[in-house]
């Protein structure tokens, strides 16, 4: 028997990938150990949307150096689409390299290294069967997630997807409802969309003509109709291709749950622009506006850069007023990082990693205290959670809400992947805490 170890980093949808490389290896009579050391094959699936995360995968590989005789190191994921083979001259005990569109492949590579082939490399990014993965092998038996689209057509100047992931392919409808229905049926009850612009979704037999957006609206309705799943979620969400009718079908069925993660980025059209997003603050806020109008109410997320290049000091106001303005319920914020081969490195006026940290940390303190004041809302109202863990710490379960809030709270029995009403009786700025409700 043959025993693999794989490491994941970044995103859901490399989570995702990482399920798909595990059953195609089980499939093929690999055992899955826990620990690197136990394993013949390591494999790293990487992340490379800042500096940090890459140079994590490199120190990471170092400290298995001394083991390159007894192993095959893999490296999979966006680092190593991004380097390809120059990964061979950083890391040499390194023998295979591939990106995220060629692990239908991997079999075969694993093949070739044993027979005789020191390095091999899968990096086509143009493969059409990435969707369909009957292997799959979640790591979670409640929640799943699908991948709708994959790659990147956005460009946005700092980012480094469209070079590692590609550009967009989206699913066919088909292929996407049958695989909502199949893990009904393996006893799924939630389901999560995932890409980069899930809402640039376009299904490939889709009618031309019809406006960017649609399509997503239209498969969220379909999606939300499967018999058997109780959640729909999606992420991420690009605010240029969010029509009004993705509101509209939210609205209209609460499988889909209560919540948008639509990330903003900054809130100064100028450096919107900069950054070639594609919207203003004032198109962005009117669709702030639809999702406050709308009868359930959605909690929204968001996504901020602070010290892209030229950033000013009215810039970064700019981002807190907006912050204000739509009191997201969660943020995540960075600090703006150069990446290879994008068009923001030949920008000027690069901001110090000093200042930056300064603007970071503005930015999470009047995020902080926004929190504070939205999630107080929720106390004394009962709530739907779907349990998802025990904390043995504090002997307490932990659920999240339709709006992707947690609850924690204490019970007896076997709860995971149950459906709960708990009462929220405190909360902070990050979660909430409740009593079941019986
Ligand atoms: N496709 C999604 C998110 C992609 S990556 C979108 O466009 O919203 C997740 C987040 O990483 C981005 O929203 C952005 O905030 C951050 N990010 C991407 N590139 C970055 C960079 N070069 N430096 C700092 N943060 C970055
Ligand atoms: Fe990157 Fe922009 Fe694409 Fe998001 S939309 S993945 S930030 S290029
Ligand atoms: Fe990272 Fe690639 Fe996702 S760069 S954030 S793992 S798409």
């Amino acid at each position: 028997m043959k025993t693999f170890y794989i490491e994941t980093f970044g995103c859901q949808m490399n989570a995702h990938d990482s399920e798909k490389v595990v059953g195609t290896l089980l499939s093929r009579g690999y055992q899955q150990v826990e620990e690197p050391d136990d394993a013949e094959l390591v494999l790293y699936n990487t992340c490379s949307i800042r500096d940090k995360a890459e140079q994590k995968v490199f120190a990471r590989l170092q400290e298995f150096k001394k083991h390159s005789k007894t192993k095959t190191f893999g490296v999979l994921g966006c680092v190593a689409q991004q380097e390809g083979e120059k990964i061979f001259d950083r890391a040499p005990h390194v023998s295979l390299v591939a990106g995220s569109a060629s692990y239908s492949k991997l079999p075969e590579m694993l093949v070739q290294l044993e027979t005789g082939d020191k390095r091999v490399t899968g990096l086509s990014l143009d493969t059409e069967d990435t969707f369909e993965t009957p292997m799959t092998r979640r790591d979670n038996p409640y929640k799943a997630y699908i991948t709708i689209i994959e790659g990147c057509d956005k460009n946005c100047s700092y980012c480094v997807v469209p070079y590692t992931r590609g550009p967009e392919r989206s699913r066919t409808f088909a292929s996407v409802l049958e695989e909502a229905a199949k893990l009904s049926a393996a006893g799924y009850t939630e389901i999560q969309l995932l890409g980069q612009n899930v809402n640039s979704f376009r299904a490939p037999d889709s009618d031309p003509s019809r406006p960017l957006g649609s399509d997503f609206a239209e498969l969220l309705r379909r999606v939300g109709q499967v018999p058997g799943i109780r959640r729909v979620r999606f992420m991420t969400s690009h605010p240029r291709d969010f029509v009004r009718d993705i509101v509209d079908a939210i609205d209209e069925n609460p499988v889909l749950c209560n919540h948008v993660h639509l990330p903003v980025q900054s809130g100064s059209t100028a450096v919107l622009k900069a950054m070639q997003r594609q919207y203003t603050r004032d198109e962005y806020l009117r669709r702030i506006d639809w999702m406050k109008s709308t009868r359930r109410e959605l909690t929204l997320t968001s996504d901020i850069i602070v010290g892209f290049p030229g950033e000013t000091e009215q810039d970064l106001q700019d981002t807190l007023s907006l912050l204000s303005e739509v009191e997201y319920d969660a943020i995540f914020a960075f600090k703006y990082s150069k990446r290879p081969n994008t068009p923001a490195l030949a920008l000027e006026d690069h901001i110090t990693e000093e200042e930056k940290s300064r603007r970071l940390l503005m930015v999470q303190e009047h995020q902080r205290a926004i929190q504070i004041r939205r999630n107080a809302r929720h106390v004394g109202r009962t709530e739907e959670v779907m349990v998802e863990g025990f904390n043995k710490a504090t002997n307490h379960w932990l659920g999240k809400t339709t709006q992707l809030k947690t609850i924690t709270f204490a019970a007896p029995g076997e709860l995971a992947g149950e459906y709960r009403r708990v009462m929220v009786t405190r909360a902070g700025p990050a979660a909430l805490a409740g009593e079941l409700v019986q």
